[in-house]
């Protein structure tokens, strides 16, 4: 394989850079050329006016200087008709033209779809784990994870600040969409009281009940860590609800945080606040550990197209760098039991 490209699609997450960098700078030594498309998947379908808005020649000097930037500078997007085979063809035959013999993607879910879907119609590729969610289960990290959760970390810190001073409960929603890892991470580095997450069911009344214990207890500020995706295992009776408190508002179908703060407030008696963290989670220089996993995985998609090895997911177990088939990667869910454990251990009111 003399020439390759590569991408980043789906949501950003940071060190996406420090992958591409580390595919750049490896393909360079071992004389292969590299070509990076831009905006995710779009940029194999070239439908722009000019060439260099769907893709560029990387050399050395375009990777510089991009290690401690967060966001991505391949730029990103979801494309919704990639889902097409037809323009799934139409993208290989455009990589074709171009002399590419292999794609890295670097992306979380939706991207390792994509790749998959290119690599079983003949065009070799690799995928590269980049998102903040944590929820590809193959690899014990992804890229970007361990910087979301320190953002949130950070966050949590100050907003305990002001509900120490103000002694209320504070609900803080974080990113995952349908994992939980960032909220239990958060929820045990912070010593929350409790993760709301999808993957457990829960109930409004026992969180209530866990904020008016720890008001009973003396505990008047507290942290409710609320992972973005909790609501669809939601089990309160929502009928039931407005019936009991109907001054309450909220829309069934898709309650925002500030109601359900409302709604905690109103059943458990006690002041309690939300605050969503949103895009800061994906914004930021990347820290240490997530440079480096983006090295080591980047450097090593490379070594594997180098050796004629692909329709692989890159990821890392037990601090080594694994690949397992694309197929398998999005199999799953890495939901820890213990981890989820530990936080009520730690974090409960006695
Ligand atoms: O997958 C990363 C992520 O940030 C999720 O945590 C979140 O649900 C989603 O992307 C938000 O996507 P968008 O950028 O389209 O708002």
């Amino acid at each position: 394989m003399k020439r390759i490209g590569v991408l980043t699609s789906g949501g950003d997450a940071p060190g996406m850079n420090a992958a591409i960098r580390a595919v750049v700078r490896t393909a360079l030594k071992n004389q292969m050329s590299v070509v990076g498309f831009k905006r995710g998947y779009n940029g194999l379908l070239m439908r722009s006016l000019r060439p260099e808005d769907d893709y560029i020649e990387m050399n050395a000097r375009s990777v510089s200087g991009i290690i401690h930037k967060g966001g991505t500078v391949l730029m990103t997007a979801r494309c919704k008709e990639f889902h097409k085979v037809s323009v799934q063809k139409e993208a290989i035959r455009n990589m074709r033209a171009l002399g590419v013999d292999g794609l890295i993607c670097i992306g979380g879910n939706g991207t390792l779809a994509g790749a998959q879907a290119l690599n079983d119609l003949g065009m070799p590729t690799i995928g590269i784990p980049g998102t903040i969610d944590n929820d590809l289960c193959y690899s014990e990290y992804t890229i970007g994870f361990d910087t979301a959760l320190n953002t949130a970390v950070d966050a949590v810190n100050r907003i305990r600040d002001t509900g120490d001073a103000h002694e209320r409960a504070s609900m803080v929603t974080v990113m995952g969409r349908d994992c939980g890892d960032i909220a239990i991470h958060t929820a045990i580095a912070c010593g929350a009281e409790l993760a709301i997450v999808p993957e457990i069911p829960w109930t409004l009344e026992e969180v209530a009940a866990t904020v008016h214990k720890g008001v009973v207890g003396g505990k008047r500020s507290m942290i409710l860590i609320f992972a973005e995706g909790a609501q669809s295992s939601l089990r309160t009776d929502l009928v039931q609800l407005k019936k009991d408190y109907p001054k309450l508002r909220f829309n069934r179908d898709h309650i925002t945080s500030s109601q359900f703060a409302e709604i905690i407030e109103q059943l458990s008696g006690h002041e309690t606040r939300a605050t969503v963290l949103g895009y800061t989670q994906r914004g930021g220089s990347p820290t240490a550990n997530d440079r480096i996993l983006a090295t080591r995985t980047g450097s090593y998609a490379v070594e594997l197209l180098l050796k004629d090895v692909y329709g692989r997911a890159v990821g890392i177990r037990q601090n080594k760098i694994i690949d397992v088939p694309i197929a398998s990667a999005m199999d799953g869910s890495t939901f820890d039991p213990e981890l989820f454990n530990l936080v009520s251990v730690t974090g409960s009111i006695k």
